[in-house]
């Protein structure tokens, strides 16, 4: 079996990968329903831990009627055909409802490695225990606000991949995800909402895999960072943030006290890790995607090599001013997740019918 040295051209050898298992890279018109690969490297801190590990991600499926099961099905054969050491979700599974499960299972089964998922706010609006156990019997770990160690890969590599339940919805509890972390494995972050990737850089996860934007959809003019960014207040909106040069860790205290300078806003002045928010797969009200950064996404990430070291689709950006939600906005959030779970017994109460005395 052919072992990759360590890397200094990811990209070169994966090609290489790829052509020894037949497998033709995909030019953008060639791609199933538009659906975009993006390669880009790990951050550089794992290059003296990991020599080399592939993660796919994918996130924000919507399993549902708005995205056609092909559409799925397409990206989860991109994703196979890369031959990823883990697949990685990060979160909304559905739309709004629990009426495609069974779908979902089959999409989240059909992947051949190794899948670990964080829920989003779909998911707690359609019922997160069941959405949990579809995924659960689809194979996949689901993390909410807690770490596991992996061993992944031909050369046998340990990774810490942290999971922050639904930050949106108000599950996210950083405190009790980082408990326990180990500090000599490397930790890749998962959440739905990018935003938390700033608290996570501090505790030592110097990369962040979110979703929630689906990139906009509409991205034409950069609209997709007006109404993301300007209006609804997100930091992150699609693509690289950050720095994947940042050691995370050096920001802290021996007692988890930061270091570094802050803005005023609970940020720090200069990134202490990176993030990257995809642009998802399906959607839950309007299936229209236009322009590049809108396009469906599958992200491969090669940990171990270096940033820079092969072409990656665009560099680290600059992120928006953001903007925390409220409190009466968390407050209101949380009343919706109660609101639609009642919604949903009332309705299976009706749907019983009368019970005989
Ligand atoms: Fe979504």
């Amino acid at each position: 079996m052919n072992v990759p040295p360590r890397l200094a051209d990811a990209a070169a050898w994966a090609a290489k990968a790829a052509a020894r298992r037949g497998i033709r890279a995909l030019s953008d018109d060639k791609a199933p329903f538009g659906i975009r690969l993006r390669r880009f490297a790990g951050p550089s801190s794992y290059r003296s831990k990991i020599s080399h590990l592939r993660i796919a991600h994918l996130t924000d499926l919507h399993v549902g009627r708005i995205t056609p099961f092909a559409v799925q099905q397409a990206a989860v054969a991109m994703t196979n055909a890369e031959a990823p050491d883990l697949v990685v979700l990060t979160g909304d599974f559905v739309c709004h409802s629990q009426l495609y499960l069974e779908q979902l299972v089959e999409v989240v089964g059909g992947f051949r490695a190794p899948t670990i998922a964080v829920l989003g706010n779909h998911d707690y609006w359609s019922g997160a225990d069941e959405v949990e156990r579809a995924l659960r019997r689809a194979g996949a770990e689901v993390l909410k606000n807690r770490h596991t160690v992996l061993t992944l890969g031909r050369n046998h590599e340990r990774l810490q991949v942290l999971g922050l339940d639904d930050a949106y919805t108000g599950h996210a509890r950083r405190d009790e995800a980082v408990k326990g972390l180990r500090r000599d494995i490397p930790t890749l972050g998962l959440s739905h909402i990018a935003e938390e990737a700033d608290g996570l850089w501090r505790h030592g996860v110097p990369l962040v895999l979110a979703g929630h934007t689906h990139g906009g959809q509409v991205t034409l003019a950069r609209l997709h960072e007006l109404t993301l960014g300007k209006i609804g207040g997100h930091r992150y909106v699609h693509g690289l943030y950050g720095s994947r040069r940042a050691t995370g860790h050096a920001s802290v205290d021996s007692v988890g006290n930061r270091l570094s300078k802050g803005t005023g806003t609970g940020l720090a002045a200069t990134p202490e890790g990176a993030v990257y928010v995809g642009a998802g797969i399906g959607a839950a009200v309007m299936p229209l995607r236009i322009g590049e950064r809108g396009k469906r996404e599958v992200t491969i990430f090669e940990l171990g090599a270096e940033p820079g070291s092969f072409e990656e689709h665009h560099g680290e950006q600059e992120p928006m001013p953001g903007r925390k939600p409220s409190q009466a906005k968390m407050a209101k959030r949380a009343a919706a997740v109660v609101r639609k779970r009642l919604s949903r017994e009332r309705h299976k109460l009706r749907t019983m019918g009368p019970t005989k005395s």
